[in-house]
């Protein structure tokens, strides 16, 4: 007898870039992975009629509408995702958890972090996930899997930068990422938090940080560039920088982590790879491996194409989406969530202050942390 597979109700808000990344994955999870649930493409939410209506017969969404009070509230929704502009990300989370729905956000979680305090305390105890896809880059996946088997030994050196270009243009000047009351911030909510997540995922809490941030463009409300010093739990030291006033770079997401046993690189641009490097490796053959991370036996590889036949962006999602709804059957908790995400909104706020106050901030530790070694 075929299995019963249980049905998922899917309501999003917001169309624009991340509607179109989550819809595809919606679309696709269960083409490449094997999700217990079967996903709706129930009500799309946006702001204008026409659009919304052109979107939801374009990727497949049965009903479309123009007001997100009503539509995580209907009863025949079970999951809302948030793809909205970031001011809107709290008022429509905590609506929709208190209806009782399982919420999926966009990041930055929030516009500062009492908002993401108050945002996971009401989706506590209920399923929820942020949307910070780049942990599910296989080749990320895979330096983790590293990290944690000791291939970097014991960490010195975390770097990490952001780097877009496209803050200089003109034709963008009128979009809400530069709006404060929209936005909360510039390149700080909208390329560091990914690579803060990233850093507390693969080198661990971050106890203190110092910060330079600045606007470049006259008139602009929010940050151009952010540059961040920080120190690690685990003894090792990190630098952070990210800009969207990167000439010549378009997406150039890249860490490196050095250690006392061999280091690894990562730059989205080439998202495929992993370069690792092996201190053990015999002196003649000393430097960087550049692994195709594309199978066999890496992450997520048996689930997209043979190896060496390359993924892109949108398979971020979709591995991110099948792996939320493995943990959803298992009544697991998933992560990053809500309460991952608060950590990264801590550090936002502490690099904030630390820039503002011209001083070191110390970041308080994760309650997980302190309950462990309690
Ligand atoms: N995970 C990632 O890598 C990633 C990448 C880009 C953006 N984001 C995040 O995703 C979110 C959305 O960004 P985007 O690039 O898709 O923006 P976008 O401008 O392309 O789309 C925003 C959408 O929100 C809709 N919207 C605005 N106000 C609304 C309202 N009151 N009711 C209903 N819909 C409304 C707009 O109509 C539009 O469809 C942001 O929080 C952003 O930080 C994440």
């Amino acid at each position: 007898m075929a299995k019963q597979i249980k049905k998922l109700n899917v309501a999003m808000i917001g169309h624009g870039f991340m509607g179109r990344a989550h819809s595809n994955a919606f679309r696709q999870v269960g083409c490449f992975f094997d999700p217990p649930y079967q996903l709706q493409l129930k009500v799309i939410c946006g702001r204008n009629r026409g659009e919304v209506e052109a979107f939801a017969a374009k990727w497949g969404w049965e009903e479309a509408q123009t007001d997100w009070q009503s539509v995580v509230v209907k009863k025949d929704v079970d999951v809302v995702d948030i793809c909205a502009p970031n001011h809107l990300h709290a008022p429509i989370a905590i609506a929709a958890a208190k209806a009782g729905k399982i919420v999926l956000c966009e990041k930055p979680l929030a516009m500062h972090v009492t908002e993401a305090e108050q945002m996971a305390n009401a989706a506590r105890g209920a399923p929820n996930l942020v949307w910070f896809n780049y942990r599910r880059v296989p080749a990320i996946a895979f330096a983790k899997q590293l990290i944690d088997r000791g291939q970097v030994g014991s960490p010195y050196h975390y770097r990490a930068t952001y780097l877009q270009s496209w803050g200089g243009d003109p034709d963008q000047a009128g979009v809400w990422r530069f709006r404060r009351s929209e936005a909360g911030s510039g390149a700080m909510g909208d390329l560091l938090s990914h690579s803060l997540d990233l850093a507390l995922l693969l080198n661990g809490p971050i106890t203190e940080v110092s910060s330079l941030i600045e606007t470049f463009m006259p008139g602009r409300e929010v940050d151009d560039a952010v540059l961040t010093l920080a120190r690690f739990a685990n003894g090792s030291i990190g630098s952070f920088e990210a800009t969207r006033l990167a000439t010549g770079c378009q997406n150039r997401n890249y860490f490196e982590i050095h250690g006392s046993d061999g280091a690894i690189r990562f730059d989205l641009e080439d998202l495929n790879r992993l370069e690792v490097f092996d201190r053990n490796d015999t002196a003649d053959i000393q430097g960087a491996h550049n692994v195709m991370v594309t199978g066999p036996g890496h992450p997520y590889s048996s689930h997209f194409w043979p190896p060496g036949h390359i993924i892109g962006y949108e398979h971020t999602f979709i591995a991110t989406l099948s792996d939320f709804l493995n943990c959803l059957s298992k009544q697991e908790s998933f992560h990053p969530n809500f309460d991952d995400a608060v950590e990264v909104q801590k550090l936002m706020d502490a690099i904030q202050s630390a820039a503002q106050r011209k001083t070191w901030v110390s970041i308080a530790a994760p309650s997980s942390v302190l309950r462990r070694s309690s």
